[in-house]
């Protein structure tokens, strides 16, 4: 049936409303943008993530690519550039609590390895290790020998050249590698440390490094992630990118890695005001 349509009540838009609203569409599509690649990188923190920071802030400081280096771990790699190579570059401004979370880890450590059904001593790998203050003073007293891995090459070679003394003879392999991007061995390591690094991968970097770290254990081997856990949801610390997450955001990122907690443990000893440090054992 034919029919005739009126137009003569139809509101034509003026150009600049089209522009605007050519616009509006095109903000809209590249908030989906925005969206989409921070849930993709952080799946388990980014609701966490949007309560800090307006979109296009956060999309920058998490998953933004200038030159093709992603800016999240160009920043932590500029930060650490800064930091010296010794304890208390290692420890911030707390040096002091070393030797309490050293002892701490000695005897989380205790719980999986040496012993009947236990991991053995024969070789250990410490991720982001700095210049090794946690090989020297937690595992080269026990493990045969060491694997230590860490992007910053002047943190290995002061470990080599001057820190480990004669503990360096002991180390089989340095890796100076961003572990989002480290391969390793198969059944090689009873034991995974990774200490204050986690909070430097992203939400599917940490997944996928934590599957990595799964198929290089040797029996009954097992991964420790040591680090400082948000009291409440995630915080992000723009400045070094690293991400601090509550502890149930750690263990769904742990589960989703195809692994099981078998142990959680709050580091003691340390001030109330800081941010409290768990460690959580796995395989
Ligand atoms: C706070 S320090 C801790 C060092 C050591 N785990 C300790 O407890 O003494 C963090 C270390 O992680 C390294 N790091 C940060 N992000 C990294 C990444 N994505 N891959 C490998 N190493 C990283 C830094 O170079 C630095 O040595």
């Amino acid at each position: 049936m034919p029919s005739v349509v009126d137009f003569s009540g139809t509101l034509q838009p003026s150009h600049e409303e089209w522009v605007k609203s050519v616009y509006d569409e095109c903000r809209t599509s590249m908030s989906f943008k925005f969206h989409d690649s921070i849930i993709k990188e952080f799946f388990a923190s980014s609701q966490f993530l949007y309560e800090q920071m307006p979109l296009g802030k956060l999309h920058a400081v998490t998953c933004e690519y200038i030159n093709g280096e992603k800016q999240f771990y160009h920043r932590a790699q500029k930060f650490y550039e800064d930091v010296t190579p010794s304890e208390e570059g290692m420890m911030g401004d707390f040096v002091e609590l070393s030797e309490v979370d050293l002892e701490g880890s000695r005897q989380f450590l205790k719980k999986f390895v040496g012993g009947p059904g236990k991991a053995s001593t024969k070789r250990a790998l410490d991720c982001g290790c700095g210049i090794g203050r946690v090989s020297k003073g937690v595992f080269f007293p026990i493990f045969e020998t060491m694997e230590m891995a860490d992007m910053t090459e002047e943190f290995l070679l002061h470990a080599h050249e001057e820190y480990l003394g004669d503990y360096a003879d002991r180390v089989e392999s340095y890796y100076c590698y961003n572990l989002k991007d480290l391969i390793l061995p198969p059944i090689r390591y009873d034991v995974v440390w990774i200490q204050w690094v986690a909070c430097h991968l992203t939400d599917k970097d940490l997944m996928e490094f934590l599957k990595r770290c799964q198929t290089s254990l040797r029996p009954n081997g097992v991964i420790i992630i040591k680090d400082n856990m948000a009291r409440q949801g995630c915080k992000l610390d723009p400045t070094d990118s690293s991400l601090q997450r509550h502890l149930d955001v750690m263990k769904f990122i742990i589960g989703k890695a195809g692994l099981k907690v078998l142990d959680v443990q709050k580091q003691e000893g340390f001030p109330e005001v800081m941010v409290p440090i768990w460690m959580i054992a796995m395989r």
